[in-house]
């Protein structure tokens, strides 16, 4: 009930809002489809930023002015910017800054408020004078205690997908795209980067230029501020780290040079100049965030041994699928992910052969079926093309955009070969560069370019059916390893015999470790547990996708050595993909929601905001 009122006003507000389309002085198409933004750009549209703030760690607040130059399309009398937490001070026009007035509409869950700028029908610039709030949902500010070196404060921004509002006044949509120049003044003890042109060291006043040539979406504005340090890889990436964790990813992330090779000789040329990584402190929410030429990544995917790297695959190919070409709207967020984890494998198949690329395939697959059975086969949830209208898009991050994207987009190879698709791709994310696009331009460009009239083909690929049903249609494949069903065989002689030394012959990598995780039995006793311990090491596993998957099972079957590790586990790593399964299988029982409870409150101060809002709802009056 509490929840349908936090609701109503969002779906009263958006349901006065319709989709209305105009085009800018180039021709590009502008449209308010967006029901996660208030902006109006078919009246008047952002084009660049030219943004100058200071990081003040003491106030954790963020403070200065975005001056946004602007095309006023339908000569309007005002512009609207997202805000949310934000404290507007002063909002003035046109290069000789001339003083306008401006108001902020009523406050509206997860979207913030509306910021109305009176403009007139020449306005060329408009400069907004502001200053973050304390609780600013995109930023986590961090003591030197959560980080890696323990001597300096961090901070970083989580944009994706509507949080960019709460730390910069933007049109915070995906199909709104500008580039930018920032300054951004920090302690001089510390390095500011941004999702742009990097420094590569630290500069004796703190105070950093940035430049973003190309445009982009305001949800991939990105800006970290710390101790730290850049190591190149080869000409045209590197990494930047704490100096203390430098070492250890720029030997983890070595093969970033040929993942670029790989991905260029997939689907184009790299259009974005360098690509670097950062790695940031173990609070991170995510595995890995796309930031143009910088991509964010957690310090969990350094397991000492490259093998899960994928990761970065992952986030590399993003620089074709979602920030070359992007989704208009969150319901359209298949289109950035789908084709993200197809490309990722097909990088990964390249770089480190095709048994590695099938694994992955079927583990994905595997979440992919855990996740249409916790939704259920019809949930409307399961659609690729989602509704996420009249709640946090954030919220609705689940496998299917991922891996049901990916098993269309893979049944789709499947059925016209490799060769045609790959053309089709490359010609797609050319043609596309720089534009955001809807599932349904989406659907139009492949009738017209890969289908072409060509009726028995159409129904093969049963398209419709893909993108707007619940649950999985008939046509999608069921890939085999073979260096799984070796596994199977060993696992069938344990459930027979009893006895964990069947499967001392278990290849050691991680994908085949994490397969057989998941397919111990789930009739497994305690001693049979400790003996698997005791051969594999899983409870004391440097590896974070090993952990969290032995941890599932150590909660599941109340295996007690496993609990001090669990609470380790839980108390430094805020990746939100790792907690929320624990965190979910812990309360599962009445103690152990106790036990949830009692880490969970000791845990909350390191985690960010998009992991605890998740958490919260689960664990509801701590
Ligand atoms: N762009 C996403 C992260 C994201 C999605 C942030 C939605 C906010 C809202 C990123 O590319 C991603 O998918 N990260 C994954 C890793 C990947 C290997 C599947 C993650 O963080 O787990
Ligand atoms: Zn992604």
């Amino acid at each position: 009930m509490k929840k349908f009122f936090f609701i109503l006003p969002v779906i009263l507000s958006l349901a006065c809002q319709q989709t209305k389309t105009g085009s800018d002085s180039m021709g590009t198409k502008v449209s308010s489809s967006d029901t996660h933004s208030f902006s109006q750009p078919q009246n008047a549209v952002v084009k660049h930023l030219d943004l100058d703030i200071n990081v003040d760690f003491k106030s954790q607040v963020i403070s200065g002015k975005a001056s946004w130059q602007i095309e006023n399309i339908a000569k309007a009398e005002e512009i609207v910017f997202d805000t949310r937490q934000l404290l507007i001070e002063k909002v003035s026009l046109g290069d000789d800054e001339k003083e306008t007035s401006f108001s902020l509409g009523d406050s509206v869950q997860y979207l913030g408020k509306a910021l109305k700028v009176r403009i007139e029908s020449n306005t060329e610039r408009v400069t907004i004078y502001y200053r973050t709030s304390k609780d600013a949902a995109a930023l986590q500010w961090l003591n030197p205690q959560q980080t890696a070196g323990k001597k300096q404060p961090f901070l970083f921004t989580q944009s994706q997908a509507i949080l960019a509002r709460t730390w910069i006044p933007c049109q915070d949509s995906p199909g709104i795209r500008f580039t930018y120049n920032a300054t951004v003044s920090v302690p001089k003890e510390l390095m500011a980067v941004m999702g742009a042109e990097n420094p590569q060291e630290k500069n004796a006043e703190g105070k950093y230029r940035f430049r973003q040539p190309h445009p982009i979406p305001s949800y991939l504005m990105a800006l970290a501020v710390g101790d730290v340090a850049f190591k190149a890889i080869d000409q045209r990436s590197g990494v930047y780290a704490e100096p203390v964790t430098l070492q250890k990813a720029a030997y983890e992330f070595a093969d970033m040079g040929k993942m670029i090779t790989a991905a260029e000789n997939l689907y184009g040329p790299y259009k974005w100049g360098r690509y670097d990584v950062l790695v940031l402190p173990p609070s991170f929410p995510f595995g890995g965030m796309e930031n143009p030429m910088l991509t964010f990544a957690t310090p969990t995917v350094i397991a000492g041994d490259r093998s899960l790297v994928s990761l970065i695959a992952h986030e590399l190919a993003h620089s074709w699928s979602g920030n070359l070409v992007t989704n208009a709207t969150w319901n359209d967020f298949w289109l950035n992910e789908g084709f993200t984890v197809y490309f990722e494998r097909r990088i990964v198949e390249a770089v480190y052969g095709k048994d590695e690329a099938v694994m992955q395939e079927v583990l994905g697959s595997q979440d992919l079926h855990s996740t249409l059975e916790d939704l259920g086969p019809t949930s409307p949830d399961t659609r690729l093309k989602a509704d996420f209208t009249g709640r946090d898009p954030d919220e609705g991050v689940s496998d299917i955009a991922y891996e049901k994207g990916f098993a269309f987009i893979r049944s789709i190879e499947e059925t016209v070969g490799r060769e045609k698709l790959d053309a089709f791709l490359k010609e797609y994310f050319q043609s596309h560069a720089f534009q955001s696009v809807t599932t349904e331009e989406f659907i139009a460009y492949l009738e017209e370019h890969l289908i072409k009239g060509d009726k028995s083909l159409e129904q093969k690929l049963d398209l419709k059916n893909w993108i707007y049903k619940p649950g999985l249609p008939a046509n999608a494949l069921n890939i085999e390893s073979g260096k799984f069903q070796a596994i199977d065989a060993l696992l069938e002689k344990f459930k027979t015999s009893g006895d964990v030394s069947t499967l001392s012959n278990v290849n050691r990598s991680t994908n085949e470790l994490l397969y057989l995780i998941r397919h111990l039995p789930e009739d497994i006793s305690a001693p049979q547990l400790t003996a698997i311990d005791k051969e594999f090491e899983f409870t004391q596993s440097g590896n974070s996708e090993i952990q969290a998957a032995w941890y599932m099972l150590a909660i599941r079957k109340e295996y007690k050595p496993a609990y001090p590790q669990i609470e380790k586990f839980l108390t430094e790593v805020g990746r939100r993909k790792f907690l929320l399964p624990l965190y979910k299988e812990m309360i599962k029982t009445p103690a152990g929601k106790v036990w949830a409870k009692k880490i969970y409150s000791n845990a909350r101060p390191n985690y960010h905001s998009v992991a605890y809002h998740s958490i919260d709802e689960l664990l509801p009056g701590r």
